[in-house]
């Protein structure tokens, strides 16, 4: 596996980009990010990036009058600085077939619960969390997975476990899982950078552990 070279898809402040290029910095994670693309033009995430001497884009699909084109533009961006990950990292788009071929099994994503559990359409930010505090569920958590044509569905890659405080609010609770997201992603990405993972279908299986079990 050559080293990894990350493009990072976000649409807001990108708090778990960030945490991806702390974990870079203090050489916990072998990567590089490469560039950073919204669909947002203003997003604070572009400006950040900027400063940290990463390439930022604006990119989005209204620029464009045919999809085929926005994608041919997106593929182009990312193989010019020789991107071979991408990283999810609150991008509120669909990822169009174009990406998922080219970067098969090479698309992440990081969703604020433990899927399939309150994940799909519409299920994103604050509403996951009021959703999980209004079914009464006593633990949710932080799924990293594959990206598929669906919307939070592909192979589960890590979960972690966070517990629901009988006193949380959105607010208390969303901050929990969020401090856990940034513990989990750079971890999933160093599996890969590692090359300690297969994907068999649906299911991810962690090389490093099969040889645990063999000996
Ligand atoms: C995170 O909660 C992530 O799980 C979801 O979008 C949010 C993005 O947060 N996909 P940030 O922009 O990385 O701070």
């Amino acid at each position: 596996m050559p080293h990894l070279k990350i493009g990072v898809f976000a649409s807001g402040t990108g708090s778990n980009c960030k945490a991806i290029f702390e974990s870079i910095k203090k050489e916990l994670l072998d990567a590089s990010i490469g560039v950073v693309i919204s669909n947002v033009s203003d997003a604070p995430i572009l400006d950040w990036a900027t400063e940290q001497g990463i390439p930022a884009k604006h990119i989005s699909s209204d620029q464009f009058n045919e999809l085929d084109k926005f994608h041919e533009h997106l593929l182009s961006t990312l193989k010019k600085r020789q991107i071979n990950f991408i990283v999810l990292a609150g991008y509120m788009k669909k990822i169009g077939r174009p990406i998922l071929t080219t970067y098969t099994n090479r698309v992440l994503n990081i969703h604020p619960a433990l899927l399939p559990s309150f994940g799909g359409k519409g299920m994103y930010g604050r509403q996951v969390h009021q959703a999980v505090l209004e079914y009464g569920a006593k633990v949710t958590g932080v799924t990293v997975h594959l990206v598929d044509a669906e919307y939070d569905h592909g192979p589960v890659v890590l979960q972690e476990p966070v517990r629901v405080h009988p006193n949380d609010t959105v607010d208390t609770l969303a901050k929990r899982v969020l401090d856990m997201e940034h513990q989990v992603y750079w971890r999933a990405l160093d599996l890969f950078s590692k090359n300690q993972i297969e994907i068999h279908g649906q299911k991810v299986v962690f090389t490093n552990q099969k040889e645990d079990r063999d000996e």
